[in-house]
């Protein structure tokens, strides 16, 4: 009797960790940053945005994430490429999306559009999600064609041509801005405790 109690009670406590989640373990952050990144701007972003939060954010690549189901928070960031999120971020919201959508708190594009432009490109972001974030912002991102792979030169090449515009480089990241998100977002998570 005495064995099949203690069974029952070790089923009970393993049964509570499968259904929660592991709980961040002492001194781990509250809050991840899953971000696709090509070209290295918006891995840039994300950790300008972790350092605004004082660093209580975590750094992950969307294409390898790992276990993610220990943080309370998650932020999402991509790059923009032919109006389309990194293949990375595409994937890991088909295959993950139901995982991190009750825990959204912001997402962010990377772009070379102009901000009231890449409004579109957030709203299809959170279309993609299936979930409304606390926040959302649009950073300019860099080109730097010695980067780039030769089908992206290319493409970007005959874009340019076909809009009549110079095909140069440009760096458009701004780091007080990506700062002041983190910022921003820290101030509210900690209104809200
Ligand atoms: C192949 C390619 C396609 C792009 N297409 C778009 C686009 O459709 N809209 C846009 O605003 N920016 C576009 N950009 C600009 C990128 O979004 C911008 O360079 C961004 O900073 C890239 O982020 P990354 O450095 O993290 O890869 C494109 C860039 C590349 C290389």
């Amino acid at each position: 009797m005495k064995i099949i109690a203690i069974g029952l009670l070790v089923a009970a406590i393993g049964g509570v960790a499968v259904f929660s989640g592991p709980a961040p373990a002492a001194g781990q952050k509250s809050v991840v940053i899953v971000y696709g990144s090509r070209y290295g701007s918006t891995a840039q972003t994300a950790e300008w945005i972790a350092e605004g939060m004082a660093g209580k954010a975590a750094l992950v690549a969307a294409g390898n994430p790992g276990d993610i189901s220990g943080y309370e928070h998650v932020i999402l960031g991509s790059g923009i490429y032919g109006d389309m999120l990194h293949a990375d971020m595409a994937a890991f919201l088909e295959k993950r999306g139901s995982e991190v959508r009750s825990k959204l708190l912001a997402l962010f594009v990377v772009c070379g559009a102009p901000p009231d432009y890449a409004d579109r490109y957030l709203e299809k972001f959170a279309a993609q999600c299936g979930a409304k974030p606390q926040f959302a912002r649009a950073f300019g991102g860099w080109m730097k064609k010695e980067l780039l792979s030769p089908e992206d030169f290319k493409g970007l090449e005959g874009y340019y041509k076909s809009v009549n515009q110079p095909y140069e480089n440009y760096d458009r990241t701004d780091k007080a801005k990506c700062l002041a998100f983190g910022k921003e977002i820290l101030e509210k998570m900690d209104a809200e405790k």
